[in-house]
Order: structure tokens, then sequence, then C-alpha cells
């Protein structure tokens, strides 16, 4: 599988690029590349990832030429009658975001976590669970596997609040991942401190993950003991200034939760300068406070998703594994299908997979990596979806 197809650059503005796939344009942001017009490039996330060879590029775009024409007549489509709000929205994402797809890799290389999530089951006072901490070389060697293996190009890597990770071991992680993959890097390690960010990003890291959970404030200061909305906030606009791609939402189907907060929610997302949306159905665990919470309906986190689309057109908005989770037959097809043009493929060690158990019975976890991408594949190709960049 092919996660990224190269462009050729047709125009440069300091940072800002122009992509030409063929014939669609995109921008993406180059931070790291020596660049010309005329150059092909792999693109990811809205960011350049590396240049590539003049007559590889070629022959990739050849193969792809006639298949990515079929995907495109298939798009159109599947979007031509639109009635429903879901059809509507998917009409709208085909008119605005075109039919390119991210898919990105995510590796969950620790459990361990010190806050006390009432809805989390990796939660640190959940005593039934089994914890796990990658080192660095497992992490990196998951990692290469990942990006050279599997050519994943934007890779999340995640964990608990894990402070075992201190400063010099992440840096270490980056420092080694970067040496071997060229991937935008993605860190999804809870509230740290800026300066920890900071030199995260001065080794290379580029997005950060980091959801705000709900916009209530009484509903986060109940669910999040000890933590506070406006402090988390003001961290994800900070690491916006400092550069960072943000990837942040919340949780549908909190208890206590209404469909304005749900609103609400989509609009702080959007006003985070989301470069992703990152949302997805809250799903009950039985060894937390919130156990025998009812779970919200398919219904329910499918509207979110058509709402946000019809909301902000443009944005590009992720169909979490929580979603497929609800629906494990049909809940990425329907998630895409409703408004979505993202997906994450787990690429954690398959023996570490159901540990990362932060609700149950987590989709993908019963399958092996090559299965789920095979899937993935398929799914994309049957409803039309490229993996050309979404640009910024
Ligand atoms: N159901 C769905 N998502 C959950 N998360 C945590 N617990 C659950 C749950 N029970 C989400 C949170 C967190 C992300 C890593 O996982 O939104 O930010």
């Amino acid at each position: 599988m092919c996660y990224a197809i190269p462009g050729v650059v047709v125009e440069i503005r300091d940072k800002l690029v122009t992509i030409d796939y063929f014939g669609e344009r995109k921008l993406a942001r180059n931070d790291f590349c020596k660049l010309a017009i005329g150059d092909y490039v792999l693109a990811q996330g809205g960011f350049i990832i590396e240049r590539v060879e003049e007559t590889k590029a070629k022959a990739v775009l050849s193969d792809w030429k006639e298949l990515f024409n079929e995907l495109q007549e298939t798009d159109m489509r599947l979007t031509s009658e639109a009635k429903t709000l879901y059809q509507l929205a998917n009409k709208t994402r085909h008119e605005h975001t075109g039919n390119s797809c991210c898919v990105h890799g995510i590796i969950n290389f620790s459990n361990y976590c010190v806050k006390d999530c009432l809805y989390c089951g990796i939660r640190n006072s959940n005593d039934n669970l089994i914890r796990y901490r990658m080192s660095v070389d497992e992490i990196v060697e998951a990692s290469d596997m990942a990006v050279n293996k599997y050519n994943f190009k934007a890779l999340v890597l995640q964990s608990g609040e894990d402070m075992w990770y201190n400063d010099e071991i992440l840096m270490d992680i980056i420092d080694k991942v970067r040496s071997r993959c060229n991937v935008l890097l993605i860190m999804s390690i809870g509230e740290r401190d800026l300066s920890t960010y900071k030199l995260l990003y001065e080794r290379g890291a580029r997005g950060i993950l980091l959801r705000f959970e709900t916009s209530k404030e009484d509903l986060y200061s109940s669910l999040k003991p000890g933590s506070n909305l406006k402090k988390r906030i003001e961290l994800i606009e900070e690491l916006h200034r400092m550069g960072y791609l943000i990837m942040t939402g919340f949780l549908v189907g909190l208890p206590g939760q209404t469909e304005e907060d749900i609103l609400r929610d989509i609009h702080l997302t959007n006003k985070l300068h989301s470069e992703m949306f990152s949302f997805g159905p809250f799903i009950s665990h039985k060894d937390t406070p919130l156990k025998d919470a009812s779970l919200p309906s398919l219904d329910m986190a499918l509207t979110s998703i058509a709402r946000a689309r019809m909301l902000y057109p443009d944005a590009r908005i992720l169909v979490t594994t929580a979603l497929e989770t609800l629906d494990k037959f049909e809940g990425a097809k329907k998630g895409l299908l409703a408004g979505g043009n993202s997906l994450m493929i787990d690429m954690t060690p398959v023996k570490y997979q159901k540990l990362y158990s932060i609700y149950p019975e987590k989709k993908g976890t019963e399958s092996s990596i090559e299965e789920r991408i095979e899937e993935v594949t398929k799914l994309l190709e049957s409803i039309g979806r490229a993996p050309t960049d979404l640009g910024l």
C-alpha cells in the first residue's frame, strides 16, 4: 500500500510549496528539504516529507494514473446524489477536499499514565491492567517498520502521560527515528512542559495530538480530577504558536454531554487551528468509574462527523478507531461516507496492542498489521479515495 503518491513542485513561496498531483494542486509546508520547481516530492499532513528521484516518481505516477482516475470517478459517483445529512456531508467533503484521504500510522508506546481520567482504561488507578513501556530501541524498530516497510509517511507516537520518558529520552527517540525514517512525526504524550515540547520541535517533531476532550468546563473537571480545561486549551494554543500542526478534538457521548455541547466542541476544535479534527465516541471500559455508562449510538457519532463537515467544509476529519469499534464491520466506511477523510492504523507491536486498552475491544487488535492494511486499502479503493496529500 502506498500512503502518499508523489507530486511535482510548481511553486515555492518561502516555506510554502504548491504541489501538483495529476492536475490537482495542494499546498504543503517545507521545513527540511532543499527544493526547486519541477522536483518530485512526497507530502503528508500538509508537510513535505521528502524529495523523490524523478525516474522513481514517474514510475509510481504512471502506475497510479489509471487507478487515480478510476478512484475519482467512483468518488464522484458516490457523491452525485445527496439527500440525507451524511450524503450531503460526503458531497461537501468531495467538493472541498477532493478524494484525498490520509492514512497515518500510530504506535502506542506506553500505557503508564499519571492521570486518572474517569473514562479511560489506562487511568492510573486501574490495577487490572498489565502495564508496558517500550524501550527506545523498540520504538525506533516499530517506527522503522511502519515507515520503511509499510510506507507510512506520518506517524503518531502516543503514550499515557508517562514521565519515565523524560526530555532526554524523548529527544533520543526523535533523533533516532528521524535518522532512520523520513516521516511527519506527531507526538501524543499528554500535558508536558512547554520546554519539553520546544525541545521536541527543535529535534524535528512537527505534529501534536492532544484532545481537549470536552469544551464543557464542569464536565471536564469532573472527568479529569486535578486537571483544568483552560490550562489544556492554553497549552494547545501555545503549541500551535510554536509551529506544531495541531490535531485535537473531543469525546462524543460522554455522560452529561448534550448535542449542543457537541456543537460547541466542534467549534472549539476548529478554533484551535486543528489541522486534523480528532473526535470519536466514548466507549465505556469495565475497569473505570464510568463502567455502567451507556455507549453513544452510531448515529450520534456519525452525525457529529457530518455536522463538523458541514460547518467546516475544508477540514481534515479523522475517522477514529473508536468509531470502528462501535461498528466493527462498517464503522470506518460509514465515517468516511459521512464526511470523514482520514484514518489511522495501529502499528504498535502486536504483543502490546491489546494492552493499550483505553477502551475495550479496540478495532484492529484482532487482526495482523498486514491484514489491517489490506482491509483499509480495499476499503479506500471501494469508495474512491486516493492517497494524495490533503494539503494545508
Ligand atoms: N472511549 C473512547 N476514547 C477514549 N479515550 C480515552 N478513553 C476513551 C474511551 N473510554 C481517548 C481520549 C484520549 C485519547 C488518547 O483516547 O479522548 O485523548
